[in-house]
């Protein structure tokens, strides 16, 4: 059986606080079912084998490489993405720290590198630099951001800790 002919199984997946339900083949990755079948573009391809980090998303409250999880994997987990980061309207901390360092530069990284943040500083509200180098030691960074990172992570983690978690977003 060529694997086109592998039978849908509908499955729900809870995303961003929400349930959907998805019919998906048992080989299907959860990237291609987040991205192409929920719509949630923030949630990117590059190197499609857990080495870059633009697939990131938080699954249960780990990070992880959603190029290498299948989607019936995912079943009865949560899982966050930079869409349910914050409230319609506003910005994180993290994506308000990023700006305010100017780290953004063609910004592909961006969803990942956030994710791995946000995963590092749900556990760690004050990390070291060794500590913030070493949660994004997973996230490429074509554009060579990664000293800015660490600036936005610090800085990010400044404004948690002092309650401020939400910012308006004035785009
Ligand atoms: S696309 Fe998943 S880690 Fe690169
Ligand atoms: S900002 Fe361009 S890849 Fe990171």
């Amino acid at each position: 059986m060529s694997t086109e002919e592998y039978p849908e199984i509908e499955i729900t997946l809870n995303v961003n606080g929400k349930d959907y339900t998805v019919k998906v083949k048992p080989y299907e990755r959860l990237l291609d079912v987040l991205r192409y079948k929920l719509g949630l573009s923030s949630v990117k391809e590059g190197c499609g084998r857990g080495e870059c980090g633009t697939c990131a998303v938080i699954m249960d409250g780990k990070l992880i490489a959603s190029c290498l999880v299948l989607a019936i994997q995912a079943r009865g987990k949560k899982i966050l993405t930079l869409e349910g980061l914050a409230p319609p309207g506003k910005l994180h901390a993290i994506q308000k720290a990023l700006l305010d360092t100017y780290a953004m530069q063609c910004g592909f990284c961006f969803p990942g590198v956030i994710m791995a943040m946000k995963s590092l500083l749900d556990r760690n509200p004050n990390p070291t630099e060794d500590e913030i180098r070493e949660a994004l030691s997973g996230n490429l960074c074509r554009c060579g951001s990664y000293l800015r990172f660490i600036k936005a992570a610090k800085l990010a983690a400044e404004y948690i800790r002092k309650g401020q978690v939400y910012f308006e977003f004035k785009g």
